[in-house]
């Protein structure tokens, strides 16, 4: 195995804050170990391109707080090919790269899992993506800053929906995950919560509502997660509207829950798989991601992040639905 000296890293898919903090940690770490680190620019597209640049302690000043990535960020479909794959051997190879540092959710770590296995490049991946639907780490970086800022957009629309006797439907992302929608709609005290991972039923979420009307109840929220079998917040706003007639408004959060400064729990865990995913590449480990579980960092094949599914806890539905007025 050839010592390594020098390594590279990059951010791929969806944005998410942390992203920056978690640079900053490799980059750092790395200069302490003594690696050299070459940034590469647009994910796997900058991959395929040589679009690197060198970066030292000094790159990365002032940007722990910054939400985004400085590296920007990118999807590809000609990487999933080998004709975009065999081009970025040959960049790696050039580029005299020894491990790569791949920070991203699923679709990137597939990225990183054949580059490993087809292609013999050591590869780690660090989990970031607000939808938290990465197995093997309690908590993906990203998701902790998503689900504030949506809960945000919640404790807003509650001063709207109560001063005018409303029912809003707010939709928050999370592909086919509901863990902002769970984690927001309980932290915000919603009526209700429609998860993908559970299916609701509808003539019971009205019945709920109107019996809360006749306690005297003006106005209540409802959260969906974008990817709720029962469809988006306007087709569920409209079936509830034709059951029951209510006035209802609906608001789609969308990427505004992507953007914006990470909180010091996404910048800490950020900061700590940083940090490991250069441990893991100096103690030889390759085609692994590292992950927090129960407040230890562990390892793991990469492709335990989508052969396992990451299972919601389905006792906080349970609680938002006893606790819900
Ligand atoms: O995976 C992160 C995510 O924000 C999902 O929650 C959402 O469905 C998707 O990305 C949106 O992707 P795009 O930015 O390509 O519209």
């Amino acid at each position: 195995m050839k010592k390594v000296k020098k390594i590279a890293l990059l951010t791929s898919g969806g944005d998410c804050p942390g992203l920056n903090a978690c640079i900053r940690a490799v980059v750092r770490k790395s200069a302490h170990e003594g690696l050299k680190v070459v940034g590469i620019r647009r994910g796997f597209i900058g991959l395929m391109e040589k679009d690197a640049l060198e970066m030292g302690v000094s790159s990365v000043s002032g940007i722990i707080h910054q939400g985004g990535t400085i590296l920007r960020t990118a999807r590809s479909e000609l990487f999933k090919t080998k004709r975009g794959q065999k081009r970025a051997f040959d960049n790696i190879k050039e580029l005299d790269i020894q491990g790569l540092i791949v920070i991203g959710g699923d679709g990137s770590f597939h990225g990183a899992y054949y580059l490993n296995k087809d292609w013999d490049i050591p590869t780690i991946g660090v989990p970031a993506t607000i939808d938290n639907d990465i197995a093997g780490s309690d908590f993906n970086i990203g998701f902790a800053t998503a689900v504030n800022t949506a809960l945000e957009g919640i404790d807003k629309i509650r001063d709207t929906a109560t001063s005018h006797d409303r029912l809003f439907i707010i939709e928050v992302m999370g592909r086919t995950s509901g863990f902002i929608a769970l984690w927001a709609g309980l932290a915000g005290g919603v009526e209700n919560i429609f998860i993908p991972e559970l299916k609701t039923d509808l003539d019971e979420v009205c019945r709920k509502l109107e019996e809360g009307r006749q306690r005297g109840k003006t106005s209540s929220i409802i959260v969906v997660a974008e990817g709720d079998e029962a469809g988006n917040a306007f087709e569920i706003g409209g079936k509830i509207k034709e059951k029951i007639g209510y006035e209802i408004r609906v608001v789609v959060l969308g990427h505004l829950q992507r953007g914006g400064s990470p909180v010091a729990l996404d910048r800490i865990l950020a900061t700590r798989l940083g940090s490991a995913a250069v441990d893991s590449l100096l103690k030889g480990e390759r085609g692994k991601m590292v992950g927090l579980v129960c407040d230890e960092i562990k390892t793991f094949p990469i492709e335990y992040a989508w052969k396992t599914k990451k299972e919601i806890d389905l006792s906080l539905y349970d609680l938002s639905q006893i606790l819900a007025g």
